[in-house]
Order: structure tokens, then sequence, then C-alpha cells
């Protein structure tokens, strides 16, 4: 008999901003797997099966939860945020790719949850609201020359840029040298929004400029949102500016 697999997203770390479809399958699966710090946002339930796994244990992670599914189990693999973006549903299809073909019989269902970038980006306004990329910073799974071009490829295209896993203590220097890329492209008054931990208790949002935005500004639980040179920033007397990008553009000149 196989079982079920569910990849859900938790969204950012808000009950308020889970969804009650990820709820739903996450109340009723037989066991849980999920890196510690996710996992510890389920309430426990009786006769439920959790099974925490280090960070960078992704690939681990989801083969273990494809062998319980595959024996026939009602299993959730959870993820902060959306599971499809840097999170554990890719590493799910990886295992699956190259995993035992019984595996493939398994039932596998991916439950969207709210990104990191969509919490931010509605605490600050519509950042997000012409065409915009998210780019890791980790360089775990990619060389960093990798991530220089594709920073400098994406802000001269006009994207808007979510930066996510922004720096980490093996790796302090990434988000100022991300930053310096930039300055090379962009207007120095282009804003720059930093989100940390949204939706949670410690939760802080900071809004700058390009040429102010320092690479200390931010820890592993910060998202940052990096305008195109379209990007506005409207100031209002007692609260805190909207920053917004047009949904429209120019055409070019030839
Ligand atoms: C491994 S990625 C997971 C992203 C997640 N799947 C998502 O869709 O938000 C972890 C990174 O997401 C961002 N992140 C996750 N939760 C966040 C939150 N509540 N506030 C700000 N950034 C967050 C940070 O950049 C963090 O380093």
């Amino acid at each position: 008999m196989t079982g079920r697999l569910s990849v859900v997203g938790l969204g950012p770390g808000n009950s308020h901003q889970l969804t009650p479809e990820a709820d739903a399958i996450v109340s009723a699966a037989g066991a849980l797997f999920g890196y510690g710090p996710y996992l510890d946002r389920v309430p426990e339930r009786a006769g439920q099966r959790r099974h925490p796994s280090d960070n960078r244990q992704e690939l681990y992670r989801a083969e273990q939860a494809l062998n319980a599914a595959a024996e026939g189990e009602t299993v959730a693999i959870v993820s902060g945020g959306d599971p499809g973006v840097f999170g554990m549903a890719a590493a799910v299809c990886e295992a699956l790719d190259r995993g035992p073909t019984s595996w493939r019989n398994v039932e596998v269902a991916f439950v969207p949850g709210v990104s990191a970038m969509l919490a931010v980006a509605a605490r600050v306004g519509a950042p997000l609201g012409h065409d915009f990329c998210a780019i890791s910073l980790s360089d775990n799974l990619k060389p960093w020359e990798v991530v220089e071009q594709r920073l400098e490829a994406a802000a001269a295209a006009g994207f808007v840029i979510a930066l996510y896993n922004p720096v980490s203590r093996a790796r302090p220097w990434q988000l100022e040298r991300a930053f310096s890329r930039l300055r090379t492209i962009l207007p120095d008054t282009t804003p720059v929004v930093f989100g940390r931990a949204v939706g949670r208790q410690d939760e802080r949002i900071a809004i700058t400029q390009l040429s102010a935005a320092q690479g200390n500004s931010a820890d592993m639980a910060t998202c940052i949102i990096v305008g195109s040179a379209e990007t506005r920033m409207i100031e209002r007397p007692g609260s805190c500016p909207l920053v917004y990008t047009p949904r429209g553009t120019a055409r070019p000149t030839a």
C-alpha cells in the first residue's frame, strides 16, 4: 500500500498567515518531517510522529519522507514560507528523480504558502508591483560568481530583486558585496526594504536607499527587496513611507 506525501508551506511564521489548506493537511498527517525550527511551529498532536532534522539536510529529509509515504503513511514535510521558493518542494523532486522507481507510485501534493518576499512586500506597499525576481545569496549550492552574474543581469534588465538567505555566520561579507555590485547599475536612490522575521514577534522592517544600505543590517531571518530604477517611495507624515513599483514601463529609447 502506498501513502501520500504533502509538501506544505507554513508561511512566514504567523499562524494568521498559515493557509487553512496547509493547516488541515498538517493536522491530518500521521508523520511530520521538517527542519526542527519549522516543525516547532506545528502544535503537537497525539498519535502524530515528528521527525525533525537539521538545516542543510534537505535531501536526506526528502528521502526519509518518501520512504515513509512509500510504506503507506500519510506524510507531511513542512517548509517555511512557500515550499517551492528555496524550500523543500525542489528537494523532494530531486529525491524522486534519483530515487527508486517505487517512489513514483507515491501520491505527492504541493501546498503553497505565503513566501517571505510577499510578506515583506505587503508591509511596505507594492514593491513587487511589476516584473521581479528572487535570488538566494547562499553559495551552498551554486558558486558565488553565478550569484554576482545573476544580480547584475537582473538589475540591468530592470527587475526588482528579492534577496533570500542574505548572510550567514560562514559568509557575513556577501550582502555588502551584493550591494556594491548593484550600486554599479542602479541609482543611489533606489529603495531597499529590509524585512526581518516578518509575521513573528521580533519582526523589524527598515526602508532605506541603495546608497545607504549596509551589508551588516541583515541576518538569516531577513528578506531584502531591492527596487528597480522605477521603484518609488511615497513619504507620509507620521507614518512609514510606501514603497511601490509602478505597473508600467516606458518603451526603451532606441
Ligand atoms: C531557505 S529560505 C526559505 C524561503 C521560504 N521557502 C519562503 O518562501 O519564504 C530562508 C530565507 O527566507 C527568508 N525568510 C524566511 N522567513 C522569513 C521571514 N519571516 N521574514 C523575512 N525573511 C524570511 C530569509 O531570507 C531566509 O534566509
